[in-house]
């Protein structure tokens, strides 16, 4: 009876591209706190939420402007997750305009579904990324990127301004937001760690360019428990770096990995700056990019990294 009452009073919270590499790990974490769980996504067509295991599903159709607007009242959290990928594809006009208008698009349907209908969202919870910052000021990098520094006028730092400012009306509702400023994830089955591991496998260390730039990454238990963290705790308000306290250049990086994968059997290979940027194209200088992120704020609410070193990150990545 009393894990019943337990059960009936745990919030519940809607993740918008809940079924990505993020989202599958923050829908564990929630679940294993005993919350209830809908994922908004676009692969249900039906109209109601659909009950597969402990999970909820419900559809939204971006472009027609479309939420089952049950799913909106049900929700007492709302982690905004949904985007087209950055890196999955060439940078073309077109794929440059999905980028942009999945997040920006998928926050004003947020938004307007609240306005419109009867809720009681607390709080919402938005991805965003580092690449809103530009490159570092000074090599080797000096003060890093805190969260009042504006935006940068390059493509990712563009959309990360009209993702971030799409959500702002939030505020005239009573929701507090918060936007996750993310780095690098890394994370077993997926994102960076992937590609990096993929010419591992025939002993090649691939450095991208002089491999001076600096990465701010952060681990994926990391990331989810800040999103949680994030949703729980009031004090987050506004933006948040997602970034482990020590960055590391991408040279010391992908030597780690090798270590850790390889022992000393493998030969590192320097893939030359003008060869990444006929291969991938304006895409390039997002890899070639030297962005040192502070974490201080988030540290500052008391929130402890489990991975602030990248060494142990890649371990627990490689031995789940
Ligand atoms: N991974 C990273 O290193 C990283 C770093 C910085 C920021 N982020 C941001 O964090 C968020 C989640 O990242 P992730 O790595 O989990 O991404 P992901 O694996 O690509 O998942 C994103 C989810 O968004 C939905 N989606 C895909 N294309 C869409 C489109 N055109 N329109 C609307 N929804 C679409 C999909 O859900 P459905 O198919 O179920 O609708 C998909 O599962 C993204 O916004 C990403 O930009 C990630």
């Amino acid at each position: 009876m009393l894990g019943f009452i337990n059960v009936w009073f745990m919030p519940t919270v809607l993740i918008t591209g809940g079924t990505g590499f993020i989202g599958k790990e923050i829908t564990a974490l929630l679940l294993r706190k005993n919350y209830e769980v809908i994922l908004l996504s676009r692969t249900v067509a039906s109209p109601g939420i659909l009950n597969k295991g402990n999970i909820g599903w419900a559809g939204w159709d971006i472009k027609k402007g479309i939420i089952y607007p049950e799913a909106i009242r049900r929700a007492d959290y709302i982690i905004h997750l949904a985007g087209a990928g950055v890196a999955e594809k060439r940078w073309t006009k077109k794929r440059k305009e999905e980028i942009v208008s999945s997040r920006v698009q998928s926050s004003k349907l947020l938004l307007r579904c609240l306005q419109e209908t009867k809720n009681n969202v607390r709080a919402v919870i938005s991805a965003s990324a580092i690449g809103w910052y530009g490159p570092d000021r000074e090599e080797p990098p000096v003060i890093p990127f805190r969260e009042m520094d504006p935006p940068d006028d390059s493509f990712l730092g563009e959309t990360c301004r009209l993702w971030e400012e799409s959500l702002e009306q939030l505020e005239g509702l009573n929701i507090r937001l918060v936007k996750m400023r993310t780095g690098i994830v890394l994370g077993p089955d997926g994102g960076a760690l992937r590609e990096l591991l993929k010419p591992l496998r025939f002993g090649i260390a691939t450095i991208l360019g002089s491999g001076k730039q600096v990465i701010s990454w952060i681990h994926l238990e990391d990331l989810c428990r800040l999103y949680l963290e994030a949703m729980e705790n009031e004090a987050f308000l506004g933006a948040f770096n997602a970034v482990a306290p020590k960055p590391v250049t991408n040279r010391n990086l992908v030597t780690c990995l090798a270590r850790e994968v390889r022992g000393k059997f493998y030969i590192p290979v320097y893939i030359p700056s003008f060869l990444l940027k006929w291969i991938m194209g304006e895409m390039s200088v997002e890899i070639l990019k030297s962005t040192s992120v502070s974490a201080d704020k988030a540290r500052n609410t008391g929130f402890q990294f489990l991975y602030p070193s990248v060494d142990a990150a890649l371990k627990a990545c490689l031995n789940r």
